[in-house]
């Protein structure tokens, strides 16, 4: 569908854009300059969208014909999409249907009524108090890993990757299916890596093999559903038999299955747990892997935050009731949250026509945008590549009601798990900082963040850990 842009709004600076088919309303790179960065898109995605707006501006059109794609990296236009204006996008996307592949029609990927529906009924366990115990499930595993650790008072090489990603599954399987299926959560982590994998390999297929097709890839993508719905399966029956163990999530969408006007389905439990499995386990890991690789770069910071740790815990585990006591700690998780942002890509379908940062976007359009390129703007951001958690303390970082940091999305699809995610980010860091010193290994170079399902350092992560000698 091609339709003229409307009168009021700006085409200056808009490039020949005879390779679209759709009419250029926003500047943006030429076809065969994407052909020709084509390696580097592959490599970098996240780095290609920050040099495009860098190079073109806050409203950047690639040349695709077909739906007309948009870099939306203007804070106030992401606000417009996310908040303002949000009833005209859904999620309609290649992202959302890849991910579905997974989730199947989970809280994550829906949208309108069956979306409403599922939000309301999964929010009670995310309330403010009811995580209270998220903290109780972050000094365990901590303890755990300290455990597993060994004599680390003279230094030991760890894998950080390895052992920030076992943490967090530990923590939201205890928290959300109780601490008795922690087996279970561990083979439905697994099985959950597994078929994301397979989806972020497929997607980075030059051509995708049609779904009825067979493929090795298509086998590997069956045999993990297949592990995923059996232990899926088996966490239901059990908790069923068992009855419920708390209030977590689990039991949530159990009651839900039997009671009320629109009971659910056991596709629609098993759907649920997979999505939170997929938004609750990586996107936190992944934090604290690079929270920990930047504060190990600077010997300032990382004083700061075991004073605080000190200071504030003693010699005892952070819970819940510290969590506004530790001002350091969430300081180095927000600002490794900017230059990481662990969800790095967030897509919508426009339902109808809108202007965007001036621009106009024709109704079918994928908006694309990605926290990165807003949290790395040197508009917003000074100094905008510096790990500085400073900056979130001393009131210089950009107003929240600006738009500029928005890691956790906003709006009514704004991440459910956001406070458990602060919860867990922060006692983690203090809880950690009041135990152990971290350094890089000597000669170690800067991981690169692959912007996979999420955002982290691919393969193993090494850091030399060591008791702190109190
Ligand atoms: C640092 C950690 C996390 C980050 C950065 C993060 C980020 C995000 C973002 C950006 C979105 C919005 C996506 C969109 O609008 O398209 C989102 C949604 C979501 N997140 Fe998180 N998340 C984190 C942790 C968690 C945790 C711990 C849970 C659950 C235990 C969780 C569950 C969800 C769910 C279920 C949604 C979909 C909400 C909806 O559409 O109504 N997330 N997250």
């Amino acid at each position: 569908m091609t339709r003229a842009a409307p009168a009021d709004v700006s085409r200056e600076g808009v490039p020949d854009r005879r390779y679209v088919r759709t009419p250029a309303t926003a500047p943006g790179p030429s076809g065969p300059r994407m052909l020709r960065d084509f390696g580097s898109i592959r490599r970098s995605a996240v780095e290609f969208l920050l040099s495009s707006r860098l190079e073109y501006g806050s409203v950047v059109q690639f040349p695709i014909p077909s739906p007309p794609t948009y870099l939306v990296a203007e804070p106030d236009a992401v606000r417009r999409v996310l908040v303002g204006n949000a009833r005209n996008y859904d999620k309609a996307t290649l992202q959302y249907r890849s991910l579905s592949l997974v989730v199947g029609q989970g809280l994550l990927v829906t949208d309108g009524e069956i979306w409403r529906r599922q939000r309301r009924m999964v929010q009670p366990p995310f309330h403010h108090e009811a995580i209270r115990a998220v903290g109780d499930h972050v000094a365990a595993s901590l303890n755990a890993l300290l455990e597993r650790w060994g004599d680390i008072s003279r230094g030991a090489v760890i894998d950080m990757n390895e052992a920030m990603m076992r943490v967090a599954l530990e923590v939201v399987g205890a928290s959300l299916f109780g601490t008795d299926l922690s087996g279970d959560a561990d083979r439905l982590a697994q099985a959950t890596l597994h078929a994301l994998d397979e989806v972020v390999a497929r997607s980075q297929m030059p051509v995708t093999p049609p779904r009825w097709m067979p493929s090795p890839s298509r086998r590997r993508l069956e045999a993990a559903l297949r592990e995923l719905d059996g232990t899926v399966g088996l966490m239901i029956d059990r908790r069923s038999a068992a009855g419920p163990s708390g209030a977590d999530l689990l039991d949530v969408l159990i009651a839900a299955a039997g009671a009320g006007d629109e009971p659910i389905d056991r596709r629609e439990i098993r759907d649920e747990l997979v999505s939170f499995m997929v938004a609750g386990h990586e996107t936190v890991a992944s934090a604290l892997m690079w929270a920990l690789w930047l504060v190990a770069g600077d010997a300032e910071v990382a004083e700061q935050l075991a004073a605080e740790a000190d200071a504030v815990l003693g010699d005892r585990d952070a819970t819940w009731e510290d969590l506004d006591r530790l001002p350091v700690a969430r300081a180095v998780f927000d600002e490794t949250m900017r230059l990481y942002p662990p969800v790095w890509l967030v897509t919508r379908r426009a339902l109808a026509d809108d202007v965007l940062g001036g621009r106009f976007i024709p109704a079918g359009s994928l908006v694309i945008m990605s926290p990165y390129v807003v949290h790395r703007d040197p508009a917003l951001w000074e100094d905008p590549s510096a790990f500085r958690p400073q900056r979130f303390l001393d009131g210089s970082a950009p107003p929240a009601s600006s738009h500029a940091f928005w890691p956790f999305g906003a709006g009514p699809r704004i991440c459910v798990g956001k406070d458990f995610a602060y919860l867990e980010g922060i006692l983690l860091l203090a809880g950690l900082a009041r135990r152990v010193t971290v350094a890089r290994p000597p000669g170690a170079s800067e991981p690169r963040g692959v912007p996979l399902v999420t955002l982290r350092p691919l393969g193993a992560l090494p850091m030399v850990v060591r008791a702190r000698g109190r």
